[in-house]
């Protein structure tokens, strides 16, 4: 903008400050004070064009434009909420939850199962069956004994200690796990606690049930 466009804007001469020299900009005065005629710094000014074109962008993409293309681009809530659905529902068909066959379960020996196993086992079961497997309220894991064997095969398998993890034992005070725990979980935790066998911690529990040579 030239000097005599502004000029004219402001209706005839522009007043100037004597001492500094600066333009005053007319039209009001307060208890002596005015306003100078300052030019706004260029970057303010793009700024404020920047904000301008974002707001027409931003009016036309999320609420005028209907078109699906552009609904893509500019995706409101709603929209946002259901792709991530999508996403994440495409995320857990890519890594299913892994299951477990427990006509073949075999107890796991993988360290990191194993250290699930007792992490999980020092969180809920230790307060029962002793930090180290001893044996407190609930029988001892260390010993070869078990209550809940199949005397008829005369093993002890994790099969039958996963049934006795699902069902709980009410009358003497364990619950069912069923709802805590995932099969895998259990399968974990039953393998660490078979893997306490014969580690002989202090104070153990005395033995319960019926003595099983072979883990099956
Ligand atoms: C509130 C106490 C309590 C907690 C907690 C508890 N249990 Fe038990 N558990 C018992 C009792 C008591 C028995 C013995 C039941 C019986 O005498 O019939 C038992 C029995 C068992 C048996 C059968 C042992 C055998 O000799 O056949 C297994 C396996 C077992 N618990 C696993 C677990 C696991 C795994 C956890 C943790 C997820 C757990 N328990 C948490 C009290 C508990």
């Amino acid at each position: 903008m030239s000097n005599i466009d502004e000029n004219k804007l402001h209706q005839g001469e522009p007043e100037i400050d004597e001492l500094t020299k600066d333009r005053y900009l007319g039209g009001h005065e307060y208890d002596g004070i005015r306003e100078l005629d300052n030019k706004l710094p260029r970057w303010w000014v793009y700024l404020f064009f920047v904000t301008i074109i974002f707001a027409v962008v931003y009016l036309l993409g999320y609420h005028v434009i209907k078109s699906e293309s552009v609904k893509k681009l500019f995706p409101l809530q709603e929209a946002e909420y259901t792709n991530d659905s999508i996403a994440i529902a495409k995320l857990r068909g890519a890594n299913p939850e892994p299951t477990v066959d427990l006509a073949t379960m075999v107890p796991l020996t993988a360290t990191t199962d194993l250290a699930a196993g007792e992490a999980t086992y020092k969180k809920i079961c230790f307060a029962c069956h002793g930090p180290q497997g001893q044996g407190l309220v609930g029988p001892n894991f260390t010993d070869q004994y078990w209550i809940y064997g199949d005397t008829l095969t005369k093993t002890v398998s994790i099969q039958n200690l996963y049934q006795v993890v699902i069902t709980g034992v009410i009358a003497k005070g364990m619950i069912s796990y069923k709802d805590q725990l995932s099969p895998v979980q259990i399968q974990q935790v039953l393998s660490f606690i078979l893997s306490l066998q014969g580690t002989n911690p202090p104070n153990p529990k005395p033995h319960q049930g019926v003595k099983y040579e072979k883990i099956g």
